[in-house]
């Protein structure tokens, strides 16, 4: 075959590839590295049996899934939040549904903002099985008020929570892994550590400060000790409690009153799935979401330009939408979901 032909075939594949890649882009519900990790990447049930996987945040939502889900694969569980009832409650239904024993389930309290408890709670995963294979840094609050109402309080608390407190729980974690040379330090991030959207100041703050922290963190174990993976995972909007549990203005209100109907979001069950498939594939940042959602993350990635224009005009809606009482959210979702009845 001529060079001159083969130039022209691959001409002509170019095009095709494009065009391949942008269908597969407008059906995908995750970033492309991660959906061919899951086409074609290593099994959760492959990789993750038999692994000491402590999960904080486990008490609700995400985190809650996700120890549904690896109760399924035959791991060790730590579940840890504040909410004992509602940490033995998830320990009933994993040992209910899945492969465990009373004895692989450990509960164990803990508020990661107290951060002087957080080397005992450690010391307590140790004795109790002997290894951490993974931690997933999952709990967490989000915020609903705007920058000039909110009190310092509220950005301390988030900062607090989101940020030190999962610095101070990793850094616990860490010295037992690198004795080890190996483990996973699994961080569940946002589409807020990667963009920023108004009533989310504190909240994107301190996922943007995780994403700097994890990053450097991982090219530091790189050079040191490569066999401890870092992966970030930033989900979009995914169903749970975190709206009904944001902060507010006021550090003392508990919740923004009005949180609509959250049914228009990602499957919890789905996001965990691509979360288990980024842990068995090691993957480094994966972002998981419907469209059009997804796009935001590239745009802001790929074309800020025009990411700070689009930010803008939905984030006008979100704001009206929140000082007329709703949940700021709830237009997109109505909108999407209206078109594609
Ligand atoms: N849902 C989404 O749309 C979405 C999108 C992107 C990222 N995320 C991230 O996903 C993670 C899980 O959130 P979720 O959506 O599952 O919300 P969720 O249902 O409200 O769950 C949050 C979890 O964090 C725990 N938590 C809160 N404050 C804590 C503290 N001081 N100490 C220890 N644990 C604490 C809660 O348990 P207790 O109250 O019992 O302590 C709960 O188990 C968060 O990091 C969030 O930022 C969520």
């Amino acid at each position: 075959m001529s060079w001159e032909l083969v130039l022209w075939l691959l001409a002509l594949c170019a095009p095709l590839l494009l065009l391949v890649q942008l269908l597969r882009f407008l059906r995908a519900d995750g970033d492309l590295a991660l959906l061919w990790a899951e086409w074609q990447g290593r099994r959760p049930e492959w990789e993750l049996t038999d692994m000491v996987v402590w999960v904080t945040g486990a008490s609700s939502g995400i985190g809650e899934e996700l120890a549904f889900q690896l109760s399924k694969l035959g791991v060790s569980l730590v579940l840890s939040a504040r909410r004992v009832p509602e940490l033995e409650r998830v320990k009933r239904r994993c040992l209910e549904n899945g492969n465990l024993k009373e004895k692989d389930i450990l509960v164990l309290p803990l508020d990661l903002t107290d951060r002087s408890s957080h080397e005992a709670a450690t010391k307590t995963v140790l004795q109790e099985f002997g290894r951490i294979d993974i931690l997933v840094n999952n709990g967490g609050r989000t915020q609903r008020s705007l920058c000039v109402d909110t009190s310092m309080d509220v950005y301390k608390e988030l900062i607090e929570l989101n940020y030190l407190g999962t610095i101070s729980l990793t850094k616990c974690v860490l010295p037992h892994m690198i004795e080890r040379k190996q483990g996973k330090i699994v961080t569940v991030n946002s589409f807020m550590g990667i963009l920023s959207a108004p009533l989310s100041t504190g909240y994107s703050a301190s996922k943007h400060a995780l994403q700097g922290f994890f990053n450097g963190l991982r090219t530091e174990l790189d050079n040191t000790c490569p066999g401890i993976i870092v992966s970030n995972i930033c989900p979009g909007p995914v169903q749970s409690d975190i709206v009904k549990n944001a902060l507010t203005e006021d550090v003392t209100k508990s919740s923004p009153g009005s949180y609509g109907d959250q049914s228009y979001k990602m499957a919890t069950s789905r996001c965990v799935r691509l979360m288990l498939i980024t842990m068995a594939n090691d993957l480094k940042e994966v972002w998981i979401a419907h469209q059009p959602f997804l796009l935001m993350p590239y745009l802001w990635q790929y074309m800020p330009t025009w990411a700070w224009w689009i930010t803008s005009k939905l984030g006008k809606k979100r704001i009206e939408n929140f000082q007329s009482g709703m949940d700021a959210d709830s237009f997109y979702f109505k909108t999407w979901k209206a078109k594609h009845d």
